[in-house]
């Protein structure tokens, strides 16, 4: 099912999530609007969590926080005893004010600036994943001890089955120490010797939207083979290994993904076995799940305005929101299914093309969709919406951000109210 999981029929045959009627919510807040399923978050959180505590070495998951981040989102995290991964100062600080324990939190990135560093050795996160020879520098530069947990990024070589865009594991990317060409190794021993940091293992991520599972024992393979050397020429031996995130979603009923705890069973029987064959200790597992903890909870809500029809040619339908509250369609190429949040009777008839309001032909939310005839005024719901929308969206043609809900048992509470005009011009100087 591509809602969230509390999503129902209401009497009046229209749609409702966590108790809430989808068309009163998009009249009580406006639109374009985001309702998160509080439920569908935490039933996602605990699919990993769960499946950690069988885990006889231990380990977190740490929420992505770049899928989507807001202080209530890490209040769930908190009530569900899990960590995040922040990738910038911004994120960091967000996480430490919503109350996030440091030692919960692990810090990811490319390039981290000094500052970087140092808030997050500073407020005493849990740990740093060493993505590059600049932050080696960087650490090795800094007087504090005691230390940070620290992890080398490695890229395994590995090229997972999805679009290019949101594919890293592979030997030509901006991220990581190649395992390949040596340099992960030379990485590892550099940051053994670096004082401000613990170094405890090493972090990977592969890709996103990932479908096919088995390039995940293929790169804790890889990464297993590294740690067995680090073991004999270092002396190293890793206590933690993060597998990243990766775990792909449903956009529309064509897509099948795994779920996080068939996720979690692949990559615990594939570290038990090869680090077992290696005579390696079980290390500590992370998980950075963010998609998938996110993107089914979330629901998108736009009011259907003008329509143009080309005989012969297309139907596009414009709604209120597009690619400043969501760039995904273009950027990636994602497919999303809109549906008509009320009235339940209205029986699809038309193919149309759901448009933004964005003043760029490229606006287009989703093509070719099978859908009721829709007149203004419409509220429509596009599901699987929680995750890289919001957190990428922008005031392109000078719109405000949408306000965002969270509901749960019938009550509905505004997380994030719509931004003004004001918050928009407060930048401008002068
Ligand atoms: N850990 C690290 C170090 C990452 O870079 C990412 C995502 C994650 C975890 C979480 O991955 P997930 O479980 O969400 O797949 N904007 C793109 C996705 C970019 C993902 C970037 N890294 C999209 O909208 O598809």
């Amino acid at each position: 099912m591509l809602l969230p999981d509390t999503a129902a029929r209401t009497a009046g045959d229209r749609l409702s999530v966590g108790g809430c009627d989808l068309v009163e919510l998009a009249h009580r807040f406006g639109t374009p609007l985001y309702v998160f399923d509080e439920a569908t978050l935490r039933a996602r959180l605990r699919g990993y969590r769960e499946a950690l505590r069988q885990w006889p070495a231990g380990g977190e998951v740490l929420y992505s926080a770049k899928a989507y981040l807001g202080r209530a989102m890490v209040g769930i995290l908190r009530d569900e005893d899990c960590g995040i991964d922040v990738v910038s100062g911004g994120e960091l600080s967000i996480a430490l004010e919503a109350g996030m324990p440091p030692a919960w939190i692990g810090f990811a990135g490319n390039n981290k600036d000094a500052a970087e560093v140092e808030a997050a050795l500073g407020a005493g996160i849990g740990h740093l994943v060493i993505d590059s020879d600049h932050e080696l520098d960087l650490l090795a530069a800094s007087p504090r001890r005691p230390s940070a947990g620290a992890l080398v990024r490695i890229s395994p070589g590995i090229r997972p089955d999805t679009h290019d865009f949101i594919s890293t594991g592979q030997l030509d990317s901006k991220f990581g120490f190649g395992v390949d060409s040596g340099q992960a190794m030379v990485a590892l021993r550099r940051a053994i010797g670096v004082g401000a940091i613990d170094l405890r293992g090493v972090h990977m991520h592969i890709g996103s939207q990932i479908f096919d599972l088995r390039c995940y024992p293929a790169a804790i393979g890889i990464a297993a083979g590294l740690l067995a050397a680090a073991r004999d020429e270092l002396g190293f031996v890793a206590r933690e290994l993060s597998v990243g995130g990766g775990l792909g979603i449903a956009y529309t009923d064509d897509d099948d993904p795994p779920t996080p705890r068939e996720f979690m069973s692949v990559v615990t029987e594939s570290v038990g076995a090869v680090f077992g064959e290696r005579g390696l200790p079980l290390p500590a597992l992370l998980v950075e799940p963010g998609r998938s903890v996110a993107g089914p909870a979330g629901v998108a809500l736009y009011t259907v305005g003008g329509r143009k029809e080309i005989p012969g040619v297309r139907t596009y339908v414009a709604v209120d929101g597009g690619m400043g509250d969501n760039i995904r369609p273009k950027l990636y190429g994602a497919r999303y299914q809109p549906m008509l949040a009320g009235d339940a009777e209205r029986r699809p008839v038309e193919t149309v093309t759901i448009a933004g309001r964005y003043c760029e032909s490229t606006d287009i939310l989703a093509h070719d969709v099978e859908l009721p005839r829709l007149v203004p005024g419409d509220v429509i719901a596009v599901p699987a919406s929680g995750a890289y929308s919001l957190a990428m969206a922008s005031n392109y043609n000078v719109n405000p951000r949408p306000a965002v809900v969270f509901v749960g048992d019938g009550r509905a509470r505004l997380v994030r109210r719509r931004e003004t005009l004001d918050d928009m011009l407060r930048c401008e100087v002068g």
